[in-house]
């Protein structure tokens, strides 16, 4: 595969006469410039590092609790060659870093805490750009939603999928194949030591999961959106070229502190409504909603579930990627990867061709060469791999804020459907009853979770794909309708209705519904309806009582209080916008 070149980046002069913002620690000469450049020569800089070049932060999410980012090091030392090769000041600093699969009890509970972190240490700090190293799902979205409160230049460098899992000769995805795997362990269909092979043939090199999940739709929306280098979507993470790609954004950066772009330059309101269009065309994951929606905010464009649903529904997903399809990560990078996407996308007028991105160029004219090499992997606008790739937003007097679903991942059989519902208050009553064959359930039913929200569980997890019954399981069921105020891991699907806002835990209508109760779900009308009259869903509200608090002090107590529904981007209310990079006071 080729990828657009990038211009050579080398010294260049300064374009703007601003001065830049580390010069108010670096250019003092009294006893301020002496704490703030002393301290740093211990490291062996020299004075002529602080002689007004830019000075540029390594924003880093390595850690050994999140696995899928084990190789950053060495991401940022190819950053920090670049950064030298175009003659700015590379620091690389640590900020709290969100591992999907060790977390508990979610990672999404961590998100606004660790943006919070990012926020406030490129604030904080003599920076005058900032490169943001992310790759597990929910540190792309703590980074851009951190660094967009701030709005100094800033470049997203994504760690790069895993190698495609392979185990006897045959692919196996992250997530996806896990659970398809986890169940043939319960029924005695491969042994213990079979179950412990797949789990090193999986996951076998350094990198984020491999399917189209989450992880690998934000690194998608970050090229989309402009704010990553062309190609940042899908270069594994042991690919050489990953690390091509990582010098390219240290010179870059440079660049754009010399030219003073900043990031609300790149993350407009054409930038986020291209991401969504390419979502669609992805098939992405449902969590890419309630990431985009906190970043638009923090930048100060207006974006909601409303132009989700508008944009994405005339957009086929052209990508026969797992969870929905067969293809992992690596054949989508060995067929084009996401520049295909793109072009196809841009040339059926479905992409704003000038919205600019961080290497300077147009989205168009970074795409617009854009060759596929398998269109097995990557199809075209006008023989999709499945229709109607985006997310339908449902509306009615169950979610009357909003609702998601996935079209691509739900059944067609299921898209119009009434039936009873069979409600969990908690996760802990669904995993307590679902296994019972005693319990009252068919396929038309409705499973309804409540109680597992933004303030529910809290965190919102990705517990929305409830587990079936395994009395339908055995009859030879695969999905019946579930809906929650939960999300899903973007490597999962099934007919599942998620985000529904307000959520239980904060009085909406969803705590009312009681076992028996009819629903009505229409894809197709966007609605979700629950046939209960006025009279006794009041009644009902008198007689409901919010859950207890889960803390009394803390992060947690912090959380609960200040967290914002689903449909407002999950985010806490008073990190909506930014403050920009201004510090009125020395430290000494
Ligand atoms: Fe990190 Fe999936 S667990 S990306
Ligand atoms: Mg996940």
């Amino acid at each position: 595969p080729t990828f657009p070149r990038i211009p050579d980046n080398g010294p260049r002069p300064m374009t703007t006469k601003k001065p830049l913002r580390s010069q108010a620690w670096f250019a003092r000469q009294d006893k301020m410039g002496f704490y703030y450049r002393s301290w740093l020569k211990n490291r062996g800089f020299p004075q002529d590092q602080f002689d007004g070049r830019p000075v540029i932060g390594i924003c880093n999410t390595w850690s050994e609790l999140t696995p899928c980012n084990s190789h950053f090091r060495t991401i940022a030392e190819h950053v920090r060659w670049g950064i030298l090769e175009a003659g700015g000041f590379p620091l690389e600093f640590p900020v709290m870093s969100l591992g999907e699969t060790m977390l508990r009890p979610t990672a999404m509970l961590f998100r606004n805490l660790a943006s919070m972190v990012v926020e406030e240490s490129i604030r904080a700090n003599p920076l005058d750009g900032v490169v943001l190293l992310m790759g597990c799902d929910k540190t792309t979205p703590a980074l851009l939603m951190g660094a967009a409160s701030v709005d100094l230049p800033s470049i997203g460098v994504s760690g790069g999928p895993m190698l495609r899992g392979v185990y006897k000769g045959r692919p196996i995805g992250s997530g996806t194949n896990t659970i398809s795997m986890s169940e043939q362990l319960r029924s005695g269909q491969i042994t213990l030591h079979e179950f412990h092979e797949a789990e090193a043939s999986m996951h076998r090199s350094q990198g984020h999961c491999m399917t189209m999940g989450t992880a690998s739709t934000m690194a998608c929306m970050v090229e989309a959106l402009g704010v990553g280098m062309p190609g940042n979507a899908a270069i594994p993470a042991v690919d050489a070229r990953r690390n091509l790609l990582a010098r390219e954004a240290g010179r870059r950066i440079v660049e754009l502190v010399r030219q003073d772009v900043v990031l609300s330059q790149i993350l407009t309101r054409e930038a986020f409504e291209n991401a969504i269009r390419v979502n669609g065309g992805i098939g992405g994951s449902t969590n890419a909603v309630v990431h985009l929606i906190a970043m638009a905010r923090r930048i100060g464009v207006e974006l909601d579930l409303d132009d989700w649903d508008r944009l994405g529904r005339e957009v086929h997903c052209l990508v026969d990627l797992m969870p929905s399809g067969r293809f992992l990560m690596e054949d989508f990078f060995e067929a084009g990867g996401l520049p295909v996407v793109v072009r196809e996308l841009a040339e059926n007028g479905l992409i704003h061709k000038d919205a600019m991105t961080v290497n300077g160029r147009t989205i168009w004219e970074n795409n617009r060469n854009a060759e596929c090499w398998n269109r097995e992997v990557i199809r075209t606008v006008g023989a999709p791999f499945k229709p109607n790739g985006g997310i339908a937003v449902l509306k009615g007097n169950l979610a009357p804020d909003g609702a998601v679903l996935k079209p691509s991942a739900a059944s067609p059989h299921l898209m119009k459907h009434t039936g009873r519902a069979v409600v969990f208050e908690t996760i802990e009553d669904l995993h307590a009853r679902i296994n019972d064959d005693a319990l009252d359930i068919d396929e038309t039913c409705i499973m309804v979770l409540k109680n597992c929200g933004p303030k529910g569980y809290p965190g919102m997890a990705e517990v929305g794909n409830m587990p079936l019954p395994p009395k339908l399981l055995r009859r030879g069921v695969t999905d019946i309708v579930r809906i929650s105020d939960a999300r899903m891991s973007g490597t999962a699907y099934g007919t599942v209705v998620l985000h529904i806002a307000p959520e239980a835990a904060a009085g909406g209508p969803l705590a009312l519904v009681a076992t028996g109760d009819l629903i009505t779900l229409d894809v197709e009308a966007r609605s979700l309806h629950l046939h209960v009259n006025d009279v006794e869903l009041a009644r009902r509200r008198a007689a409901w009582t919010p859950p207890a608090p889960h803390a009394d002090r803390g992060h947690l107590k912090l959380y609960v209080e200040r967290v914002l529904q689903a449909n407002d981007g999950a985010d806490f209310d008073f990190l909506v916008g930014k403050s920009g990079a201004p510090v009125a006071r020395d430290n000494h």
